[in-house]
């Protein structure tokens, strides 16, 4: 099947009992077991398996070209239950431009359990080769990234990677570009991880995420250890991001559409130094972008002329465009990370410029868009 086929399909029949054609939500934290350690249908206590979270985990693993899915609090969660598939002393490579959030988690919080971090430009292959240490077990990449939209050819990475003595795993966060852009798993990674509090959720209503895989023995793993340490998706959360991702082909389609929009209205802008966008020719890793990725995706970043003042005065103008975190959306939002999502990286090499403005292009309608940011930029 299709990907729109299975974004609606994958993972979910009618209700057994009713027919229900909506997966219902399964509010309940264990189950009637037909006899000792007989479980009626496999399901013993929702920390292991819920009924909601299984169709979920089914359809991401189709929507990935996985063989598994698993379903956690946030994507946070997601990636610190990945990262505890290593022991002490194990090297992590990891790009140097990842979420903040991300970062965070490495350097503030795993170092302490002795594993070690180093951060290199993942855009340049060779920077991978040259970073990997007889310790490495995991690689980590962002592409695009967050708030650079930095691009990382896959398929390079996965081959050096994969040619290393300990075959490290390698991770994709394909937050930003989502399944229908871009499919890491038949790129060469080893596990996809998804924030689906963006795009996958779609709506700005819930916090998750996701981690995908192909390989039997390493889901084992990482089934075992979400039930181990527990930081699963609740079954209304879930079925929230089940209702989003039947549309995810439809919004991606309009987020680009729209980005493309803005994208030439802003190039010829002269209050706009610079314009960041994948699919844009000025973009260093625009030729990568467009062998991997559908489409540019609804994420731009442009550098203000006039510095921090102008991106403030123009982020705090908008009327349509909210100012907030987030992105992934149906609504338009804006944001100056180096003042609010990357300010915890401040002074750190994820350091961001302070008159980069992101934009997280909604599916409202693009002329609106485009006037409302006209007026911003006015003021600014
Ligand atoms: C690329 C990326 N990965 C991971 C995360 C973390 O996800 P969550 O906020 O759902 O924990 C974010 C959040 O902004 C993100 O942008």
């Amino acid at each position: 099947m299709n990907f729109e086929t299975l974004a609606i399909h994958a993972g979910q029949e009618p209700d057994p009992n009713n027919g229900a054609v909506m997966t219902p939500v399964y509010f309940t934290s264990t189950y009637m077991q037909d006899g000792v350690g007989k479980p009626r249908q496999g399901y013993e206590y929702s920390r292991t398996m819920n009924p909601t979270r299984k169709a979920l985990q089914d359809c991401l693993a189709a929507l990935e070209g996985g063989h598994f899915g698993l379903a956690f609090a946030s994507g946070l969660a997601a990636t610190d239950t990945i990262l505890r598939l290593l022991s002490a002393n194990a090297h992590v490579l990891a790009g140097s431009d990842v979420y903040g959030g991300t970062f965070r988690l490495f350097d503030k919080v795993l170092r302490r359990f002795n594993l070690d971090f180093t951060f290199a430009d993942t855009t340049d292959p060779e920077s991978v080769a040259e970073a990997l240490t007889p310790s490495t077990r995991l690689v980590w990449l962002e592409t695009p990234t967050n708030p650079y939209l930095r691009i990382t050819d896959i398929r390079a990475v996965a081959e050096i990677v994969h040619a290393h003595e300990n075959k490290p795993l390698l991770v994709v966060d394909n937050t930003f570009a989502t399944p229908y852009l871009q499919r890491p798993l038949e790129l060469g990674a080893d596990i996809v991880v998804h924030s689906m509090t963006k795009y996958l959720g779609g709506h700005s209503d819930v916090v998750a995420g996701a981690v995908i895989v192909k390989d039997k023995e390493l889901a084992e793993k990482l089934y075992f250890l979400q039930n181990a340490v527990g930081a699963v998706l609740g079954p209304m959360d879930a079925f929230l991001v089940l209702r989003g991702i039947k549309t995810l082909h439809l919004r991606m389609d309009r987020h680009f559409e729209n980005a493309i929009a803005i994208v030439e209205f802003l190039e010829k802008h002269p209050k706009v130094e610079k314009i960041i966008y994948p699919f844009h020719p000025s973009h260093p890793g625009h030729k990568i972008a467009k062998q991997q990725m559908k489409n540019g995706g609804g994420m731009i970043s442009f550098i203000m002329k006039g510095g921090r003042d102008a991106a403030i005065k123009m982020v705090e103008a908008t009327r349509i465009f909210i100012l907030a975190e987030s992105l992934g959306g149906v609504e338009s939002l804006i944001e100056v990370p180096a003042a609010m999502t990357h300010l915890s990286v401040a002074g750190s090499q994820l350091d961001v410029d302070p008159a980069l403005v992101r934009l997280s292009v909604g599916i409202e309608n693009k002329g609106d868009l485009i006037e409302d940011i006209k007026q911003a930029l006015d003021k600014a």
